[in-house]
């Protein structure tokens, strides 16, 4: 009678790594329980996702490396493996599932940067064009939701006239509006490839400093005045203050990123018993809750919604 805070299958997002091929899953060492599956499998996890009444699927796809480049341009093939993807889940699934696809060009280039590199440092206004082509690309495969995750400045408004001059209007944006630049990436990373093509290098010069809040409340605030529909914060757990701050000062849906890192830690405490998997992982849920996200992407989104039947 007095729980302020519920969770449902709605208020979650299921990441999925696609690859090539028929038939077949392959681990993640870092990720225990987390597989890259080709896409005849990834439309199966879909229709689960669609049976247990999860919001969306969010597609990131492991691209072979012959078609990796400087400039990332493969993301603007109608026939690359998210667009393929996108339009078998969107055939089998219909209406009733939404499919999120990811902005940014780090799963096409050889550096791994988000973006084209020019000086050795990333080219915002270059790459935004880019990224307006890849966001048309993937809409016209059947997306329902653009997730820029790229943090170049400008791109929500770019991609958003973009769309709407190809009449995708209806496709929403949700932008990785405070994204930080973190360590929590790093299993993701090992699981798209793109931990080799980066190296040593850093994504500071656009991801958030994790020293910094109002930051967060500047990028938000262009972000929504730029067409943006729901914001993200990520990594999730070390940031909940963002969640609730951006919360108390936005009416805007807030969607939080339990990113790769926070999955192993909780996964490998697990499976080490030192934590006991189900209760953590609802309260990682509902803490996301407390704080004012309304959309959680999680590696558990499976487990949580049969946990929650
Ligand atoms: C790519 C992207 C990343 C994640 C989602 N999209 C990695 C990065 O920015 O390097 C991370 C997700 C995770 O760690 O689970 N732009």
């Amino acid at each position: 009678m007095v729980q302020e805070t519920h969770l449902t299958p709605a208020n979650l997002i299921w990441p999925i790594f696609v690859k090539e091929g028929t038939a077949s899953v392959e681990p993640i060492a870092s990720m225990p329980g987390v597989e890259r599956v080709s896409i005849d499998l990834a439309v199966a996890h879909a229709e689960q996702a669609k049976d247990l009444g999860i919001a969306c699927v969010a597609i990131f796809p492991v691209t072979p490396t012959a078609l990796k480049s400087d400039d990332g341009r493969h993301a603007l093939d109608p026939d690359n493996l998210i667009c393929r993807t996108t339009k078998a889940i969107r055939d089998r699934c219909g209406d009733s599932l939404g499919i999120v696809c990811d902005v940014a060009l780090d799963p096409y280039t050889t550096h791994g940067h988000d973006g084209v590199v020019v000086d050795n440092d990333v080219a915002n206004d270059l790459t935004v064009d880019i990224l307006c082509g890849q966001a048309i690309n993937q809409a016209r495969a059947g997306c329902t939701v653009i997730a820029p995750s790229d943090m170049m400045d400008g791109r929500v408004g770019r991609i958003r006239a973009a769309l709407d001059a190809e009449g995708f209007s209806h496709v929403a944006i949700m932008s990785y509006a405070a994204k930080y630049a973190s360590a929590f990436y790093g299993p993701f990373r090992d699981a798209v490839g793109s931990a080799k093509n980066l190296g040593g290098a850093t994504k500071k010069t656009y991801q958030m400093d994790p020293s910094n809040t109002t930051e967060a409340l500047r990028e938000v605030a262009l972000d929504i005045a730029e067409g943006a529909d729901i914001v993200m914060v990520k990594p999730g757990m070390p940031y909940l203050d963002i969640v609730q701050r951006l919360h108390d000062t936005f009416p805007i849906p807030i969607a939080v990123y339990q990113v790769s890192g926070e999955y192993a830690m909780l996964k490998l405490a697990s499976q080490a018993g030192a934590l006991d998997e189900r209760t953590v992982v609802m309260e990682s849920m509902i803490a996301f809750r407390r704080a004012g996200a309304c959309s959680i992407l999680t590696y558990f989104a499976k487990q949580v919604a049969q946990w929650l039947q």
